[in-house]
């Protein structure tokens, strides 16, 4: 029997501080701001965005909602973001991706204020993580870290596999337990006997994109498991582990849903917190 790891619960809770610290920040006249993009009517996107919103009116953080059609040109984009970025007013700025085809995704992010680049995708933001100094983290990676620590697991010393290899969130996330001192192996589609590496894991991290994969056969005994996936299937939202054969030999498991998603939009609401008082501290 598994530790459940709750998401829900602990996401309340990193939402309850981030919402005294906009307090704090209000007492000196400042209320937090984040500036939210949505391009076209992708309805995952529209419903992440509208959770996203929700969160920040429950912390105290303002929200201004920038919704442009799906045939918004790069030229427009780059405009908006040009005008929120020297927008004093506003502390961050989150584009929801994917972007439609025809906008270059990388082009936007590397557009964005570092100063204001709650999602932590920016490359300065990115460079500053692989060299250990502060900045924004990516914040599914920097939820998974709040939860092992909540739960008093250290991932010194420990065999983390992480699989998959996005700048979203596997690469993140291989340099924030590469920092906390684990031994990480970062896993893909083309790596050899998948499950061979993953039962060396005593800390595995799955963020394939691919509902229940993750069955007993990858997973040693007493190993944490962190399951960063979210599909939807006919059987409802199911994430990248199947749940239900690997609870019973797992530590630890955070469930889907419930576990990773929640954590996620909580640290977006820290990072903001962290860009007006930084933009507030000059
Ligand atoms: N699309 C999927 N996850 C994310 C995220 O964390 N931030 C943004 N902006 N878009 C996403």
């Amino acid at each position: 029997m598994a530790t459940i790891i709750d998401g829900v619960k602990l996401a309340a809770e990193v939402r309850e501080r981030a919402a005294q610290a906009v307090k704090e920040l209000q007492a000196e006249g400042v209320t937090p701001c984040l500036a939210v993009v949505l391009v076209g009517d992708d309805p995952a996107s529209a419903s992440y965005v509208r959770m996203k919103e929700r969160d920040c009116a429950e912390v105290g953080i303002e929200s201004r909602d920038h919704r442009l059609p799906a045939e918004t040109t790069q030229k427009e984009l780059d405009e908006l973001i040009d005008a929120l970025n020297s927008d004093e007013a506003i502390h961050g700025i989150l584009v929801q991706m994917p972007l439609p085809a025809h906008l270059d995704a990388e082009s936007v992010i590397a557009r964005i204020a570092p100063a204001k680049d709650v999602d932590g995708f920016h490359p300065e933001s990115l460079g500053r993580l692989v060299r250990g100094l502060d900045g924004f983290r990516a914040c599914t990676p920097a939820g998974v870290m709040e939860m092992l620590r909540a739960y008093d697991i250290d991932p010194t010393g420990m065999n983390a596999v992480v699989i998959g290899r996005s700048t979203i969130v596997g690469k993140p996330m291989a340099l924030l337990l590469l920092e906390a001192n684990a031994t990480v192996t970062v896993c893909h589609s083309r790596t050899r006997d998948l499950a061979a590496v993953c039962r060396g894991a005593d800390l595995l991290v799955a963020a394939i994109g691919r509902p229940k994969m993750i069955d007993a056969s990858y997973v040693k005994p007493g190993a944490v498991v962190i399951d960063v996936g979210i599909n939807r299937t006919e059987e409802g939202m199911v994430g990248d582990v199947d749940f239900a054969a690997v609870e019973p030999i797992a530590s630890a498991i955070t469930p889907v849903p419930g576990g990773v998603g929640p954590m996620t939009r909580a640290l977006l609401m820290v990072n903001t917190v962290a860009a007006a008082r930084r933009a507030t501290a000059g």
